[in-house]
């Protein structure tokens, strides 16, 4: 058996699909391409949570509750808040998180989708020496998300940031909605579930790799020349973030999502000639795996152009997989509620290839 649990079939699902072949992420019967730019983002999480709540509203009311949800969690942390910002941006997160109710209706599934983007914004000031802002509740969750950070939020950013919330809602059974999943099967609540996929995507193999991917860049601007530089990353055994999956063996369809949504913010300068420069590397990047690694395609995902929208849009590199996080709750719950519905606990087993016991004559 590989270890990696490659090709097993852990789930049936009707949330979505991800075709590593043809490049084709599905979710609930529409392609990446009808969503992204299209839908926002309380519209996929009502397409997401469609069937597994009985009290689901409208599209309009719905993003009304998560505006209503953003305030009742802000203020359900603000005591807690000062406290948070000695932890790093993602633990102070995850750890606001940990005090939500854990129970299993759509109230508890709404504080959820509008905690990460509370938490981040109100830690990202605090870390900056600035008093958090107060949700409005009648904003849209991805431009009141960029006000509670900055103060304002341009239409321009608020649509990219939204187009990236939606996506990456959902993705299949990727390593933290298969801990998301493990959590529901044992009946506990859809927040201690949230908080096990918190914890599986933080890793640089997951979640946490678009900080890197910035590092990444910055470090071969400062070098001076690309293929060099990631072909000595490369030497040393390293992975070069934001390339690579376990599943798409061809290009990640959200990296190419994500590329448009950045273009289409070029006509800020930094950020056309930052695309400019990634396209570069990114190319050379494909070039230097592809002639290290024959025996495998490795092409660029999702991460690659996350990196570069969450930094045109205005987070800090630190706060990237908080944001990834705040899209992913979405797919989260809804694969919470759905493996909750099969009764099913998940209990794979072991083979045991320790010592055995001295036998007692
Ligand atoms: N850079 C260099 N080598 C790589 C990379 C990479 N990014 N990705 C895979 N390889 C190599 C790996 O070293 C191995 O080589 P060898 O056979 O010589 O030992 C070969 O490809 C197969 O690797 P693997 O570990 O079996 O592949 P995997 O299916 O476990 O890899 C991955 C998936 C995402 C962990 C890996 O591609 C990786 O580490 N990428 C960099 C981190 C990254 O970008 N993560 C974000 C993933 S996308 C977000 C999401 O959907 O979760």
């Amino acid at each position: 058996m590989a270890n990696g649990l490659d090709d097993v079939v852990a789930a049936d699902t009707v949330l979505s699909d991800v075709d590593g072949v043809g490049g084709h992420l599905t979710i609930r019967g529409h392609s990446l391409a009808e969503l992204a730019g299209r839908w926002r983002y309380a519209q996929v999480v009502r397409l997401l949570f469609d069937g597994f709540f009985d009290d689901l509203p409208g599209d309009a009311e719905l993003e009304k509750a998560i505006g209503k949800a953003r305030v009742e969690v802000f203020d359900r942390v603000k005591p807690l808040l000062a406290k948070l910002p000695r932890l790093d941006i993602y633990s102070g997160m995850r750890a606001g998180m940990a005090i939500l109710p854990d129970g299993d209706g759509l109230a508890d599934a709404l504080r959820l989708i509008a905690a990460p983007a509370v938490l981040t914004a109100a830690l990202l000031r605090l870390g900056q020496g600035e008093t958090p802002i107060t949700p409005d509740e009648k904003a849209d969750h991805a431009g009141d998300m960029l006000r509670m950070l900055a103060g304002t939020a341009s239409p321009a950013l608020a649509k990219a940031l939204d187009s990236y919330l939606v996506t990456v809602c959902d993705h299949g059974l990727n390593a933290s909605t298969f801990a998301t999943r493990v959590v529901a099967s044992t009946q506990a609540g859809l927040t201690s579930a949230i908080l096990a996929g918190l914890g599986a995507l933080k890793g640089p193999l997951h979640g946490g790799a678009p900080g890197p991917v910035i590092e990444m860049l910055d470090a071969i601007e400062a070098s001076g020349d690309a293929t060099a530089w990631l072909s000595d990353e490369i030497a040393h055994g390293e992975r070069i973030m934001g390339f690579g999956h376990r599943i798409y063996r061809v290009r990640d369809p959200r990296a190419d999502a994500l590329k448009a949504v950045v273009r289409q913010l070029g006509s800020c300068n930094e950020t056309s000639s930052r695309l400019a420069f990634a396209e570069k590397v990114e190319q050379a990047a494909l070039d230097v795996l592809r002639i290290a690694k024959p025996q495998r395609s490795i092409q660029t995902n999702v991460e690659f152009y996350t990196a570069l929208l969450l930094e045109a849009v205005g987070f800090p590199k630190e706060a990237f997989s908080n944001v990834f996080a705040a899209g992913r709750a979405a797919g989260w719950i809804a694969h919470a509620r759905e493996q909750q519905a099969t009764g099913r606990l998940i209990r794979p087993q072991s083979r045991y290839v320790g010592p055995l016991p001295d036998l007692v004559a």
